[in-house]
């Protein structure tokens, strides 16, 4: 083995060429960082030392149960279980989660700050996800943007209003990457890929913070659920994750980097076993990665009840057991349950934990408060709360970004957008006039009433010009009750019996046969999606595919419009419906953004975030995989069907029709620590103006390891005007060519030949190479 340092690579202080047989690696060395560093460690901001002195001095004073009191999250959505003006006064709680009524929260911390003994303010935590009162596309139709700027804007515009409700803390973004649909929280993420599950992350955090915490109008985001929850044994919620190496390194670990990198407050840990330890009692998760090897200096709070939860997992022997092997591990605050304050007191006293440990603990917590400037400013203003809420400016941003994240998937023949010939249009589905399920699941601050339905978007842009009849057709309900049915539910079944079923059924169809044209609302309750929402079938739920080829035996031109947010099965929607338009769950202002869909007011742009299955058989059909045997026939790898997906990750139409030509690169080497300028000429070859995004994907010919067939490396959405044509410049970046090595168990960028494609998703055939050098 030859080794010799070079001077300066961007990533790394201390980097070396290595070659072992015949191949080299730009690599870092055992001795230098750790061997699992995936990049850089975070810097330091300089604001921590002024916070950290700060904390200290506190922390010099605190008494135990005051310490433990700060590590403590109560819920308030059920009774506590002392009363909450209590727990604030005798600092007996760090943080309240479920509360939204803002003079409640205000009240709080007024006896937080005013009568408890040390004065700390309390950290009002609350499910933020895809919008507070104002409702934004879920998650996954953020990434279906492909506009990072769309997500930070949604997240900046749902913290303004979270905080001006007294909540300064976010339990987002959610980045677990999902390669199975069958898995509820698929919904929460931005689908499967690393490259763009990065940008959805920094964006969102920095929506949600500002540049810096601590920025007026903006909250604490809580990037979550470290890490793995997203590779759930066959979908199924909670269940255990096992993931190599390779992919922790390579696939679920950098978005939580990227985040961090973006200078999110807070991580939360995850509930499940990640490769046979609970994420929440993992100290290689929360202490070797997250600290020593990130070099992360905000709090970490445990997922719900997941610290008395190592004792279920049969990970803890009790609660006692429970509490040290968390705090141990590196949680700071317990979300829910009460071990830490309650088992942590007999714990030091018989030396399991360390006094130290605490204060670190204490010490994240109260850096953040700091941060937050909770200190200077606990309370907000509930007198101009209401005011705040579902503003003009919050619905048009909702209205907007929900055009932006819906993919057209189907156009046939250009139905699409609807022509003003039709003067009859039957509006159809289970889904087209429920208030709730436009929102989506995880928007419990929001009112159903604010929301547009379909139903009512149609109207409102249609109806001077045509008629609108509308039925549901069927109905459909969750089999399992869903947690959150107490809080927030969709409209309950009407009809009993199966006669007052089949006459709504043939009701929809005589109302396609009287219409120019039918749009099917179809898809999935906000229920059916979300926590313990996993599913074992992708189908339409209840007998919404038989209303729908019912349909379709009309003769009549069917639009579908979905709202889920997981790819189901529509493979014979693909063949036999001529439209086919992804609306994910839009949020507020949902109905009106699908109207200005439908009728050409705005044109669909999004792309898809993950790979849509053929069939349920295929999951997972993620595209960056590696290529074995008989590569030049990859669609044989079952005999009794098709191996490729229905639709490719990066997928989607417009109804504007462009191309992707002359790819060119500035040079055809690139210095591994550089970036590498990366042209394309895009052309919008139609007479309307819309939006397409470049993508540019990379496989690296040889290395260490098997690389996978195309990574997603850089991408830029683009508007262009009729027959406009501009050159595009993505500024490729060699660190995104490193990966963690499972041969050398090093992270390093290899030198060699690389392809690049350049085009609108992962089957884009614009080529050229380029060679990595040291
Ligand atoms: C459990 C969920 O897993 C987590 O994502 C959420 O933030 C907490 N509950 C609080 O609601």
């Amino acid at each position: 083995m030859r080794a010799r340092a070079i001077p300066s690579l961007l990533m790394f202080s201390a980097v070396a060429i290595v070659s072992i047989g015949a191949a080299t690696y730009i690599s870092v060395p055992r001795n230098a960082v750790s061997a699992h560093q995936v990049t850089q460690p975070l810097p330091i901001p300089p604001s921590d030392a002024e916070a950290r002195a700060f904390a200290d001095k506190l922390i010099a004073k605190m008494t135990l149960a005051e310490k433990l009191g700060q590590m403590t999250q109560v819920p308030l959505n059920s009774p506590p279980p002392r009363p909450a003006d209590e727990l604030a006064r005798t600092g007996s709680v760090g943080s309240f989660l479920f509360i939204t009524d803002a003079a409640e929260i205000n009240r709080l911390q007024h006896v937080a700050v005013e009568q408890s003994r040390l004065h700390i303010p309390l950290l009002f935590g609350y499910d933020v996800i895809h919008g507070f009162r104002t409702i934004y596309p879920v998650p996954i139709a953020l990434a279906a943007s492909w506009d990072p700027s769309a997500a930070e804007q949604a997240q900046s515009m749902a913290a303004r209003e979270a905080r001006a409700t007294g909540i300064q803390w976010a339990f987002a973004p959610m980045v677990d990457i999902a390669r199975d649909p069958r898995w509820g929280r698929i919904m929460e993420g931005a689908g499967e890929d690393p490259f763009l599950g990065s940008r959805m992350a920094e964006a969102q955090v920095k929506g949600f913070q500002g540049a810096t915490l601590g920025e007026p109008d903006h909250i604490m985001a809580c990037v979550k659920h470290f890490a793995g929850y997203g590779a759930a044994s066959g979908g199924r919620d909670y269940e255990e994750s096992n993931i190599s190496d390779e992919q922790l390194w390579n696939v679920y670990l950098p978005p939580f980097h990227a985040a961090l990198e973006a200078g999110a407050g807070s991580i939360m840990s995850a509930y499940m076993d990640l490769n046979g330890v609970p994420a929440t009692g993992n100290r290689f998760l929360l202490h070797d990665v997250l600290r020593d090897d990130w070099n992360f200096h905000g709090m970490v709070v445990s997922d719900w009840a997941a610290v008395k939860s190592l004792t279920t997992h049969g990970f803890s022997k009790d609660d006692t057991d429970a509490a040290v092997r968390a705090l141990n591990a590196g949680v700071d605050m317990e979300m829910s349950t009460t071990n830490f304050q309650d088992k942590l007191p007999a714990a030091l006293h018989q030396g399991l934990v360390t006094e130290a440990a605490i204060n670190n603990a204490v010490r994240n917590i109260l850096i953040a408060k700091y941060k937050l400037g909770l200190f200077k400013n606990p309370y907000s203003d509930p007198s101009k709360t209401a005011s705040l809420m579902v503003t003009p400016e919050q619905r048009a941003t909702a209205r907007k970004i929900a055009t932006q994240t819906a993919v057209l998937l189907r156009d046939q023949d250009n139905l699409l957008p609807l022509s003003s010939k039709y003067k009859t249009i039957a509006l159809i589905g289970p889904l087209a006039d429920s208030k709730p399920d436009i929102m989506g699941s995880w928007c419990l601050a929001g009112h159903p009433s604010d929301s547009v339905t379909v139903l009512e978007g149609l109207h409102k842009r249609y109806d001077a010009t045509a008629k609108i009849l509308y039925t549901k057709g069927v109905e459909i309900e969750r089999e399992q009750p869903s947690i959150f049915d107490e809080q927030f539910s969709s409209p309950k079944p009407t009809m009993t019996t199966d006669a007052e079923r089949d006459t709504e059924f043939h009701h929809a169809l005589d109302l396609i046969n009287q219409s120019d044209v039918a749009i099917l609302v179809l898809g999935e309750l906000q229920s059916m999606s979300g926590e313990r929402a996993s599913r074992s079938s992708l189908d339409l739920p209840g007998k919404q595919e038989q209303l729908l080829e019912a349909a379709v035996a009309t003769g009549k031109p069917i639009v579908l419009v979905l709202l889920n947010a997981r790819p189901l099965n529509i493979t014979w929607a693909s063949k036999n419906v001529p439209v086919i338009l992804e609306a994910w769950y839009p949020g507020t202002e949902g109905g009106n953004a699908i109207a200005d869909l439908l009728s050409g007011d705005a044109n669909p742009g999004g792309k898809l975030p993950v790979a849509w299955p053929l069939t349920i058989g295929q999951i997972p059909i993620n595209y960056g995989r590696n290529l074995t045997q008989i590569p030049e026939a990859p669609n044989t790898r079952y005999w009794d069907g098709s191996s490729a997906p229905l639709y490719p990750f990066g997928y989607g139409l417009s109804y504007s029709t462009f191309t992707t030509t002359n790819l060119r690169i500035a040079a055809p080497t690139v210095h591994a620590g550089s970036t590498l300028q990366v042209s394309v000429d895009v052309q919008n070859t139609s007479n309307r103006a819309g939006d397409e995004v470049v993508e540019l994907y990379t496989h690296q010919r040889a290395g260490s390891a098997s690389r996978p067939v195309r990574e997603l490396k850089g991408f830029v959405r683009v508007s262009l005007k009729p027959n406009e044509t501009r050159t595009v410049t993505i500024a490729l970046n060699t660190k995104d060519l490193g990966f963690w090595s499972p041969q050398t168990h090093h992270w390093s960028m290899e030198p060699g030949t690389f392809d690049l494609w350049a085009g609108t998703d992962e089957t884009a055939t614009t080529h050229t190479t380029f060679d990595l050098v040291p």
